[in-house]
């Protein structure tokens, strides 16, 4: 494989209709690297995952995965990528260990142990009920491990925890970080910024179809708007709260008057989240409101 990108992206346009919507899309993605796809709805995400793993095969520019343009994929393509899709493509009609050996069989090279997945999703208790009695986040576990069962070097999750409880989402969190300890190299489809913070070592914000910025969720959230102090106090018997930037806090002569005279009832600190830094580069919010 030449170069030691796993992804290479340069110059991506593609179209629904007439007028392209994906615009001029251009990262690299090196291997053992979560990068994040975090964009409101109907930003692309989805559309950009169909690109790079060879559903959409009309596009312009170069999507290169480990050495093979997508639009010219064969059959091995799919050996090497793992895809966790929006929507859970499953047999309602089989189990869900029948979905898993079913899966399994298409591909030829090694596999992972469907037990042993099934069990690390606790699905392993339900592994012989149909997927139709599955409730919507069984579902989404059962199509999460559906792309890790063949062992692939890529995977490509697109919103993996969306409609899971926090205890679900947590496992599947846990499961993506072990992926990348083994040297998987994972695209991660979002409009979650704690997942993207959490998970992601880069992240590029995607609006419109075009990349609006692109860096490490602590490069955005250390560059941009700085930690804000919110503090409490009471005045005449009423509570008030006040906000002051951190970096100006020696500045603040109501504060310093405040704590003279003991008046203070709380004070927090709050970096800005990635979500704040979100709607500063690109003016959209992350759950698509204006
Ligand atoms: N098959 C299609 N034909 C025409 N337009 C489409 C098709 N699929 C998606 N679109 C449009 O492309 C745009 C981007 O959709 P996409 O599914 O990529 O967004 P997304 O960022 O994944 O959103 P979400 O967070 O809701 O999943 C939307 O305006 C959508 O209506
Ligand atoms: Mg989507």
């Amino acid at each position: 494989m030449p170069g030691k990108n796993v992804i290479d992206v340069k110059n991506v346009f593609f179209s629904y209709g007439k007028t392209p919507f994906l615009r001029d899309i251009t990262f690299s993605v090196s291997k053992g690297e979560i990068f994040g796809f975090l964009g409101p709805s109907g930003a692309g995400k989805s559309t950009l995952q169909k690109v790079l793993t060879g559903i959409s095969t009309d596009y312009e520019g170069s999507a290169s995965i480990l050495g093979t343009e997508s639009r010219k994929h064969g059959r091995d393509f799919y050996e090497k990528i793992g895809v966790d899709f929006e929507f859970p493509s499953l047999f309602e009609k089989l189990t869900a260990r029948e979905n898993m050996e079913y899966f399994a069989s298409l591909y030829s090279g090694n596999k992972r142990d469907i037990d042993e997945l099934l069990g690390e999703v606790g699905l392993l208790e339900h592994a012989d009920k149909k997927v139709s009695a599955f409730s919507k986040g069984m579902k989404s576990r059962l199509n999460f491990i559906k792309a890790l069962v063949h062992d692939p070097d890529v995977l490509f999750l697109d919103e993996p925890t969306s409609g899971l409880d926090p205890n679900n989402a947590k496992i599947m969190k846990d499961m993506i970080r072990r992926e990348k300890e083994k040297g998987k190299t994972i695209i991660l489809t979002t409009h979650d910024m704690h997942d993207a913070t959490e998970l992601c070592d880069r992240v590029v914000f995607i609006v419109n179809g075009q990349m609006k910025a692109l860096d490490t969720p602590h490069n955005f959230i250390m560059s941009r708007g700085a930690a804000k102090v919110t503090y409490t106090y009471l005045d005449d018997g009423a509570e008030r709260t006040v906000s002051s930037l951190l970096n100006e806090l020696s500045e603040d002569r109501v504060l310093k008057k405040l704590i003279d005279e003991n008046r203070i009832t709380s004070i927090h600190s709050a970096e800005p989240t990635l979500s704040d830094i979100f709607i500063e580069i690109t003016g959209a919010h992350l759950d698509g409101q204006e």
